[in-house]
């Protein structure tokens, strides 16, 4: 049997515009999914603990492509996730690249750290598995799931890890149903095809507002990062990838004390990240007072 974890994610700033090669600062989040993997006669995967928004048929697509891209034979994976799906907290990436690791460790067990070249054949795989689920994905949710962390991530540079002066509290709320990548991706290239030098703007405004992210974080800002964040959402909703419930529970967390807030992930649904005064306490509160599930989780400086 083998056996792995990977980490899930929050987009702190840059979604959507990752995908056109500008930059992203993104956080793992620690034990995102877990999977077991053994040999059988024909390959199988279950996805327990939470629901999906995948049909089953694109769950073994992306399975057989992951088999494939590691050489593997006929396996059963069986996965947990421990962060909801669709809700842009990285399951799916999470997700695949457990089964990766899980699978490497059936076939070939090498305990301790992450080989550079195992972490690799994990990514690849992952990658796989991903283009499967969202067409054109950037990475970013592959590599963070792999490396968890604080990073800044472009398809040309790949990850780069941000050094987080200070910690930092965040606060994340399930606020809208869930929603699918590839769909609102879509959206945001058809959007784009019909208005291309407005949205190309939008696009590069929001790359340079990752990049002070990430000064900001280096430097300590938390109220420069919190600024960065509000105006990111607002930039998203002018790819109208926001909805009424996404910024109602930005709202209620500004109006709570967050120094800023914004929806993360690829929007249309899903989770919303507030960036906390200190405490939480006030924010989580507010949010629950409206019925929206919803945890925090503290950015720390990480390396890789
Ligand atoms: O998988 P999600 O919903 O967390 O979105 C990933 C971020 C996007 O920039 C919207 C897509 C991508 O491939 O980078």
């Amino acid at each position: 049997m083998g056996r792995a974890s990977a980490s899930g994610k929050v987009i702190l700033l840059g979604e959507h515009a990752v995908v056109y090669g500008h930059s992203a600062v993104v956080v793992g989040i620690e034990n995102g999914a877990e999977a077991h993997a053994e040999h059988s006669q024909t390959s199988s995967i279950a996805v327990g603990t939470q629901t999906t928004t995948s049909d089953r048929q694109t769950l073994e697509l992306a399975f057989a492509a992951l088999l494939h891209c590691l050489s593997a034979g006929p396996c059963r994976a069986q996965v947990h996730l421990h962060v909801p799906a669709g809700c842009g907290l990285g399951a799916s990436a999470a997700a695949g690249v457990a089964v990766a690791r899980a699978v490497l460790d059936l076939l070939a067990p090498a305990p301790g750290a992450e080989s550079p070249a195992r972490r690799s054949a994990v990514l690849d795989a992952a990658h796989a598995w991903e283009r499967v689920f969202h067409g054109n994905p950037s990475g970013i949710d592959a590599t963070a799931a792999t490396l968890g962390g604080c990073f800044v991530f472009s398809r040309a540079a790949g990850p780069s890890s941000v050094a987080v002066a200070q910690p930092l509290r965040l606060a994340v709320a399930v606020a809208d149903a869930p929603a699918s990548t590839r769909t609102m991706v879509d959206r945001v290239a058809r959007l784009r095809a019909s208005e291309p030098e407005r949205i190309d703007r939008v696009l590069a405004r929001i790359g340079e507002l990752a990049l002070a992210g990430c000064t900001a974080l280096q430097r300590g800002s938390p109220a420069d990062l919190g600024a960065l964040m509000n105006e990111n959402h607002a930039s998203l909703q002018q790819l109208t990838v926001s909805t009424t419930r996404l910024d109602d529970a930005c709202g209620w967390a500004r109006a709570a004390g967050a120094l800023g807030a914004k929806l993360t992930g690829s929007g249309g649904g899903g989770c919303v990240i507030a960036l906390c005064d200190q405490s939480s306490e006030r924010i989580l509160q507010a949010w629950r007072s409206h019925g929206l599930a919803c945890f925090d989780m503290i950015l720390r400086p990480s390396a890789h």
